[in-house]
């Protein structure tokens, strides 16, 4: 994510998306949210309004690009509970191991360097019997829409300021230390076809 996308972000890119029902979506993706909650690539802060108002005791959300965060401070009232801003990335979290009940991520490890370290640093972070929610778009399990995604891919990477269209994200996930617990597919509303399809879902790591 560049300056100029982080800019128009909200309004441009996430503005018709956000009112044809991804604003719905992100409610589903947190509703379980509870706990000391963590938020990976919290970007300029469209998940505040989304978690649940009541059992969510402490709330830190993590961004590495400055000018998406700095949205994110401005939108801190939005959220349950007061709102700790921490630059980082996903693949290197600045917190002791088990600091969290529950981590929260939405369309983050499409951009992440390395999705596996990213969730091998959730696993960390997480409490044994904490849960990871996930809302992400993925590559399609359509064999054509699949190649679709891999042509544009570059393309893509650069227009939107690093965004991966064909990552088989819940693969990744199911690969890392996390067990999956429930993955639905459904649609990116109002988005381009190579970023229709739509993981929601939730992961825990199991209690020792
Ligand atoms: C498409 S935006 C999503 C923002 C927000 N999560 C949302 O749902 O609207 C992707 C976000 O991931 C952040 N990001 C990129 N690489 C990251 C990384 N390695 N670790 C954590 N966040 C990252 C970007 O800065 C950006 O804020």
């Amino acid at each position: 994510m560049n300056r100029f996308t982080a800019l128009i972000y909200d309004r441009f890119l996430m503005g018709a998306s956000q009112q044809a029902g991804l604003a719905e979506k992100r409610c589903n993706a947190l509703a379980a949210a509870s706990g000391e909650v963590l938020e990976i690539g919290a970007g300029t802060g469209l998940n505040l309004a989304a978690y649940p108002r009541a059992g969510i005791t402490r709330l830190v959300c993590t961004e590495p690009n400055a000018a998406m965060s700095s949205q994110l401070e401005a939108r801190s009232a939005d959220a349950p509970v007061a709102v700790e801003v921490v630059a980082a990335s996903a693949e290197r979290l600045p917190f002791e191991d088990a600091s969290f009940d529950c981590v929260t991520g939405t369309l983050v490890l499409c951009e992440a360097s390395s999705p596996p370290a990213a969730l091998a640093e959730i696993a960390r972070v997480l409490r044994p019997g904490g849960h990871y929610l996930f809302l992400e778009h993925v590559r399609s399990a359509d064999h054509d829409q699949a190649q679709m995604q891999d042509r544009w891919a570059p393309i893509w990477r650069r227009v939107s300021g690093g965004c991966n269209c064909n990552r088989d994200t819940l693969a990744t996930i199911e690969s890392s230390p996390l067990t999956v617990e429930k993955a639905e597919i459904g649609r990116f509303p109002k988005a381009p076809k190579i970023v229709k399809p739509l993981l929601i879902g939730s992961a825990v790591l199991a209690a020792v």
